[in-house]
């Protein structure tokens, strides 16, 4: 008796949000899936899905767990402070393993000189898995919907050096319905990037309205300098780039560029994108 082959369709980050909604997606439409999970025995346990272990930085784990996989949905790794480095050992290890075509989770706007630090390492991410000679798809999404009431204080307060820029929230399960069309034909979508945003562009101001009407409780949004933000951030006691990275997330909506709707998510979804208001009113 042979070992039955493992599928060639591949899963990460299925512990976490996103890729945990792929996951369930493609497993509902009958698809057979190898889960990469850091830590396979916290991967979900679903029909024809073969958790196996790697973490991205772990070349020789991500070699044997890729062997035989055609198609990778890599989700972007946790934020650290080589993220980038594991990044391009993991897509490094892909290649050499034989998969074709890597399905990136990058960002809106990624670019080498983007406002928003993180952004930066997204486009080199994206660099690395084209000179690598990798089919790819990459999928920038937006800043996530579920996320903005978090930005509030206590207070009820978002502040933030953001202006009156905007911003193109999205909802993950958006994100994860365009994921699993994609990963669902890949082939349809090899050297394509598609931005993946809400339906409406909004000021931070226009967000505080919308979480004000939609939880019952009063937000407002109060514009910081770029002094005032890291001031105000100080005594979280967080490692410069992280703070860098949470003060240019407003940065780079200040700067117009997280703004900006995509056609994406109705186009590859069959159905529009979730408003902001949808997806806090349901948001526990
Ligand atoms: N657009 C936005 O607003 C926004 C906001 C925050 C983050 N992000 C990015 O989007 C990604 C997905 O979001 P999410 O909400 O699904 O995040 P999440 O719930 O934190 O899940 C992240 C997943 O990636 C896995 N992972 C993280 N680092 C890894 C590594 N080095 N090697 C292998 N697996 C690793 C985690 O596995 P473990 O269970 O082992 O940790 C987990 O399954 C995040 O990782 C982050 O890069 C985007």
């Amino acid at each position: 008796m042979t070992d039955s082959p493992l599928p060639t369709l591949v899963i990460t980050g299925a512990t976490g949000r996103i890729g945990g909604r792929v996951a369930r997606r493609l497993a509902a439409r009958g698809v057979a899936q190898r889960l990469l999970a850091r830590s396979p025995e916290r991967a979900p346990r679903l029909p024809d899905a073969t958790p196996v272990q790697g973490g991205y930085g772990d070349h020789d784990a991500v070699v044997r767990a890729l062997r035989g996989a055609r198609t990778v949905f890599m989700v972007s790794a946790s934020e650290s402070p080589d993220r980038l480095a594991q990044h391009r050992t993991f897509v490094d290890a892909a290649a050499e393993a034989g998969v074709e075509h890597l399905v990136y989770l990058s960002f809106f706007g990624a670019a080498p000189d983007a406002t928003f630090t993180l952004a930066r390492d997204h486009f080199h991410t994206e660099e690395h898995i084209r000179a690598k000679g990798l089919s790819y798809t990459f999928l920038r999404d937006n800043l996530y919907a579920e996320f903005v009431p978090d930005l509030a204080g206590e207070d009820g307060v978002i502040r933030g050096p953001a202006g009156q820029g905007r911003a193109a929230f999205v909802s993950q399960d958006d994100v994860a319905d365009a994921a699993t069309a994609v990963l669902a034909r890949p082939a349809d979508h090899a050297g394509r990037v598609h931005d993946l945003t809400g339906p409406d562009a909004l000021t931070f101001a226009q967000a505080a309205v919308i979480l004000s009407e939609a939880r019952g409780r009063t937000v407002t949004y109060r514009e910081e300098t770029v002094e005032e933000a890291y001031a105000s951030r100080a005594s979280y006691g967080a490692p410069r780039w992280q703070l860098d990275a949470w003060v240019s997330t407003y940065t780079a909506v200040a700067a117009g560029e997280l703004d900006g709707v995509s056609e994406a998510v109705p186009r590859l979804t069959g159905r529009p994108a979730t408003p902001l208001a949808e997806v806090v009113r349901t948001r526990d």
